[in-house]
């Protein structure tokens, strides 16, 4: 059934005081509080949609269990990106079948992408009974009802896909320094390779009324760096707004002192987005610009819509723009038809590239992509032999860029107590810093004089 945003809220919030008033009266006749796990897999959509779930269960009376093993209700947020995420999820799926049979009133929902795949939720409902609740990634805002009727009905409820037209606008966060907002959903550029068009739908933008007034309440709230989430940021629309518009839009909400956004894609990188980069100061010098393959004719077969000569093109503009900005990237090694002769263009296109930091992936193949297809599949010692040498080309150039910070002053944003007994951080490069400083700093942004340089991390002191 199709519900507008607001009928959505609504149900929502009756729903959760309904969960909320069976809790309550739970810890009434025990004494405890009814415990709640959720692990997280894949990407920064998964976790802020974790973080939503996290905040309906506090709202619904549940307290957070570190582990499976004392929860009374199990949550996994599955990623289908690669085939190994959900193999790990499977594997859990039979542990926790012994937990439950310990523990019959022990419930297990299994939400994200992983279950809007038809074969994979078949596969599921016939081999895992034990399993409560199904729910894919358009309806998080439906859990506190999916939750309710499972809890009253005892009968396993499965609720996924759907017209997916409508955006599920999200719950506000609790207050907190680092905060998420989503901008838009789904993906309309079907990359040969890749599953998320299929599982998370068509490309839809929020408005951007809808997003500034979150991100003002998140400010007041305490929210100091704001992430613009999307599958693909940069071809953000709503009405005259683009993506370009909508940061300039944002860097105007007080309280706000850091902006950053994943993910982009080279192909809608304008130069209209990189000026308003760079006339925007609290966006931060950082850009997370997926090269996937230095090859011609790989990036084809990939369906990406850039050469590597308008990616490194692109690269200039930002460095010109913004002689300090840090970039990232990812990398899939594998590819079906990837030659050694392409394979040597990526690393040379890493050596140009000058990355601090890469996400590198060994080619998954992908049920109903068209990459899974397409003839001289890798085999696995290849793709592996080459994604070792990648990382090796990568790590030497991450550590030579850290470097430059020695006895620099970066700005960090203290996040929390790390366990070396030292606060961590990020740079706006979205480098991980250790600092030697006291607790009181967790969530302010304070500048650290580097004093030593790894491959993944700085170390510093207070400036
Ligand atoms: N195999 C390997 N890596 C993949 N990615 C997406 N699909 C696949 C796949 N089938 C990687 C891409 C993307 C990142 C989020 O995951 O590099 O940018
Ligand atoms: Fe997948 Fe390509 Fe869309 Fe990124 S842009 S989510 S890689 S289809």
């Amino acid at each position: 059934m199709k519900r507008t945003p607001m009928e959505a809220v609504i149900l929502s919030d009756s729903h959760i005081k309904l969960v909320r008033a069976i809790n309550d009266d739970y810890s009434a006749k025990t004494g405890f509080k009814r415990r709640a796990f959720i692990k997280t897999y894949g990407c920064q959509m998964n976790a802020h949609d974790s973080a939503k779930l996290e905040s309906m269960l506090s709202d619904m009376g549940y307290e957070r269990s570190e582990d499976e093993k004392n929860a009374d209700l199990v949550i996994y947020n599955t990623c289908c990106v690669r085939e190994r995420a959900e193999e790990k999820v499977f594997g859990k799926l039979g542990l926790l079948k012994a937990y439950k049979s310990n523990k019959p009133d022990m419930m297990i929902a299994l939400c994200g992408c992983m279950v809007q795949q038809n074969a994979i939720l078949d596969k599921t409902l016939k081999i895992h009974k034990h399993i409560d609740i199904i729910f894919g990634t358009f309806n998080i805002r439906r859990f506190p009802q999916l939750l309710f009727s499972r809890i009253e009905t005892g009968g396993r409820v499965v609720d996924v896909w759907d017209e997916h037209d409508e955006i599920d606008e999200p719950v506000i966060l609790n207050a907190s320094f680092k905060a998420s907002v989503n901008i838009m959903y789904g993906c309309d550029n079907f990359c040969s390779y890749c599953i998320v068009p299929y599982v998370r739908g068509h490309e839809r933008s929020r408005r951007a009324d809808d997003i500034l007034d979150e991100t003002r309440k998140l400010a007041a709230n305490g929210a100091k760096e704001i992430s613009l989430l999307g599958q693909n940021v940069n071809s953000y629309r709503s009405g005259d707004t683009n993506f370009a518009a909508l940061i300039r839009m944002i860097n105007d909400v007080d309280g706000v002192e850091r902006i950053r956004f994943i993910t982009s894609h080279p192909k809608d990188l304008s130069d209209e987005l990189i000026e308003a980069m760079r006339d925007c100061k609290k966006v931060c010098r950082h850009i997370h610009l997926p090269a996937q393959s230095g090859s011609d004719k790989v990036l084809r077969d990939m369906r990406r819509g850039y050469t590597r000569e308008r990616y490194l093109g692109l690269l200039a503009k930002l460095r010109a723009a913004m002689p300090d900005i840090d970039v990232t990237t990812d990398i899939i090694v594998g590819f079906p038809g990837e030659t050694e002769r392409d394979f040597q263009d990526t690393l040379n296109l890493v050596e140009e590239a000058r990355y601090s930091g890469a996400f590198t992936f060994i080619y998954s193949k992908r049920a109903g992509t068209p990459a899974a297809n397409m003839p001289n599949q890798i085999d696995e010692k290849t793709a592996k032999d080459r994604f070792n040498r990648l990382l090796a080309a990568i790590y030497p150039i991450a550590l030579e860029l850290n470097q430059r910070s020695l006895g620099r002053a970066l700005m960090v944003l203290a996040e929390g107590k790390g366990a070396n007994g030292l606060l961590t951080g990020r740079s706006e490069g979205n480098m991980t810093v250790h600092i030697d400083a006291d607790e009181r700093y967790i969530g302010s942004i304070i500048p650290v004089k580097i004093t030593a340089c790894k491959t993944f991390y700085l170390v510093g002191e207070i400036a």
